[in-house]
């Protein structure tokens, strides 16, 4: 062997790096972002003030955070050619796909957005993806929609544009909901970033080897999209449904989730790292049921989603092995009672983890961290002579 003796699978017990950005304590179910607790983060601060926080390492005074809401909005523009791609895809193309495209298509249209050696660079680049993102997330929904792809209103805040841009009528109609942009304020809060997990660590790899940063945001939003990662958020509301139409026995999928010949899995249940509560998820079941509340919306899938969580907490399989409700397991309740429909559940986690990707990728740079090459253990053929086709 070349020295390597041991390989560690997903890297369940490997440091990859060294970090100031985020704090977690699986144990004990404690998230920071920068120091602040996630639960004063989620009720006290904007989503953007969050993401200036997670990428500076500070959180920012009102100049600051206006100074960095108008560099944003400078760059809030899309090139309408970006819609010619975007009109290649079939209606039914994933959101996640498209986002991915489009992202790295971004590359194109900002050239100066790839060779980031200074800080300047690194700040042009941040607030441009940052402005542009959220207008290709609505466009991917419109375009699913067949409505037209536009712009919101740069006078309203961060996530009320976004959701103006989602929703607004053909007419231009849109009516700013309060509980709607608190409760997505804080969803993206709640997702903006979670140190090395699988999405980062691929923006970390890609970006390790001077990749420019939308191409490595672009690696980030394939490696959510997967129904393991963020993708768990749209199977979480088909897994629901599916015990919903089948009658609401949740016990009946409990013993199938226990089943090991039964590739049936309790989806937004586990976590590589929380062995507790993931303190999203408690904070993300208070909001659902105060969302709905304030809506008038009553979704059957909510009563499902906590007689699975009761029935689970009281179950040996889950409580020996340490399987709590993750993130994913109540947000996209509160998405559908905001009018998102679930393919674009997995989009909206990537619009709350881009200042975290952001964020780690730019700690990277700055620390001039290696390219990501790790080794491995090799188990092939040992050295063997070559046969010619003819003679085989
Ligand atoms: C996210 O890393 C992050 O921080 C991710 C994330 C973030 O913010 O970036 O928090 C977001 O991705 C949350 C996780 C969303 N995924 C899901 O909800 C999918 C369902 N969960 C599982 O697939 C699983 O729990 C993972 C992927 C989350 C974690 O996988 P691990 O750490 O590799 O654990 P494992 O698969 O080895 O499971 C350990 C044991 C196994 O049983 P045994 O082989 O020991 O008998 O627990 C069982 C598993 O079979 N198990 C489950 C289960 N999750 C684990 N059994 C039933 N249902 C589940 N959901």
């Amino acid at each position: 062997t070349n020295g390597i003796t041991t390989i560690d699978p997903g890297y369940k017990n490997t440091g990859s790096c060294e970090s100031a950005i985020t704090f977690l304590n699986g144990e004990k179910g404690v998230l920071r972002y920068r120091g602040y607790a996630i639960e004063d983060l989620a009720e006290q601060a904007e989503f953007l003030e969050v993401a200036y926080l997670l990428i500076f390492g500070k959180l920012p005074s009102k100049t600051e955070l206006d100074k960095f809401h108008d560099d944003i909005k400078e760059h809030s523009h899309v090139d309408e050619d970006l819609k010619k791609i975007l009109d290649g895809f079939p209606k039914s193309a994933h959101p996640m796909g498209v986002l991915s495209s489009l992202t790295s298509a971004l590359v194109a249209f900002n050239p100066s957005s790839v060779n980031v050696d200074s800080e300047e660079d690194m700040y042009n680049a941040i607030v441009r993806i940052l402005a542009k993102f959220p207008v290709l997330t609505a466009w991917a929904y419109r375009k699913r929609v067949g409505r037209p792809l536009d712009y919101g209103d740069d006078s309203l805040g961060y996530v009320d544009n976004f959701l103006k841009m989602m929703f607004k009528k053909p007419n231009g109609e849109y009516n700013s909901n309060k509980t709607v942009v608190d409760a997505l304020d804080k969803l993206l809060i709640l997702h903006a970033d979670h140190e090395q997990n699988c999405s980062t660590s691929t923006v970390r790899m890609v970006g390790s080897a001077h990749t420019g940063l939308f191409a490595s945001l672009s690696a980030g939003i394939n490696a959510l999209w997967g129904p393991l990662h963020g993708g768990a958020n749209q199977a979480v509301i088909e897994m629901l449904e599916k015990i919903k139409e089948d009658g609401g026995d949740t016990h009946k999928f409990m013993q199938k989730a226990k089943d090991k010949n039964d590739p049936f899995r309790l989806m937004g249940f586990g976590h590589r790292v929380y062995k507790n509560f993931d303190p999203r998820a408690k904070i993300i079941k208070k909001s659902a049921d105060e969302v709905l509340a304030d809506l008038g919306v009553q979704d059957p899938v909510l009563d499902i989603a906590k007689g699975l969580e009761k029935e689970a907490l009281e179950d040996s399989y889950f409580v020996d092995r340490k399987l709590y409700p993750n993130v994913d397991f109540y947000s996209g309740i509160i998405y559908r009672a905001l009018g998102i429909p679930v393919e674009m559940f997995t989009a909206m986690f990537a619009l709350g983890r881009l200042p975290g990707w952001i964020a780690q990728w730019r700690e990277m740079r700055l620390r001039k961290e290696p390219i990501g090459r790790p080794r491995q253990v090799y188990i092939g053929e040992t050295l063997r002579d070559f046969t010619p086709l003819k003679d085989r």
